[in-house]
């Protein structure tokens, strides 16, 4: 399904994503992201980031440029993909945080992003890619699920409650669904997990290291 540049695509499975299932707090807002925003939210997701993520995604203008092209070809071909951001209404209207959240399996979403950039470790990258995959297919495969695909704050905006905000927009659809979330849990954000009900899964050996599978199960809603 394609949608125009700017417009907001229609979820396929009846996610609401309209301003009663966003919730803002102090002078944070949080609202959809569009197009618009993309190459802010590269540059908020390598600050946040920063060096650790050299081996598979190294901080070039072309590496940057396939990451633009890839979101924006998700935000306006893949609808079941939903970004949000957070913004600071007290400061430039920039965003400081923002996650996708993926509602589709892998099976239905099919390849995660385009081929590799020649910047990248193309075997690094598809060895890493792979395996978080088989994690979810081991926890949740043949089974409905909500995928947090990406999170990131801007550092100097850190420990304000966007982080927070853009998992617990998530959280509410997987619960007004019924349905699971998993997230491939970096050590920096498996503790805020944690607080709203995502449970470790890793099993010594396998996975990733340092990357923790973690499945929350839909709470009952009222
Ligand atoms: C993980 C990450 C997204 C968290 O974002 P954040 O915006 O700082 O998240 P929050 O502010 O909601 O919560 C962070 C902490 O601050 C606390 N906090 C939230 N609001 C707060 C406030 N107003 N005052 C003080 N502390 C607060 C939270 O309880 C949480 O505590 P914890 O670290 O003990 O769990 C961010 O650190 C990041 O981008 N890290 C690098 C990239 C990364 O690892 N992304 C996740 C990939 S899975």
């Amino acid at each position: 399904m394609t949608v125009e540049a700017g417009s907001v695509s229609s979820p396929p499975t009846g996610i609401n994503t309209s301003k009663d299932n966003i919730k803002s707090s102090s002078t944070l807002r949080l609202e959809p992201a569009t197009v618009s925003d993309v190459e802010q939210l590269v540059d908020v997701w390598y600050a946040a980031f920063g060096p650790t993520l050299d081996g598979l995604f190294p901080d070039t203008p072309g590496v940057r440029q396939w990451w633009n092209d890839a979101h924006r070809n998700d935000m306006l071909n893949t609808p079941f993909q939903q970004y949000v951001k957070v913004i600071d209404a007290a400061g430039d209207g920039k965003p400081i945080a923002w996650a996708k959240w993926d509602f589709s399996t892998a099976a239905e979403r099919g390849r995660r992003f385009p081929p590799w950039h020649e910047d990248c470790d193309t075997e690094l990258c598809s060895r890493f890619f792979d395996t978080l995959e088989t994690e979810r297919e081991r926890l949740l495969g043949g089974k409905k699920n909500y995928y947090l695909d990406m999170l990131a704050t801007r550092p100097e905006h850190g420990r304000r409650g966007a982080g927070s905000m853009l998992v617990q927009w998530g959280c509410d659809v997987a619960d007004k669904d019924g349905v699971p979330a998993y997230i491939d849990a970096s050590k920096a954000g498996a503790p805020l997990y944690k607080k709203f009900g995502f449970e470790d899964k890793s099993e010594p050996g396998i996975g990733v290291p340092d990357i923790v599978p973690m499945v929350r199960e839909p709470k009952p809603r009222g």
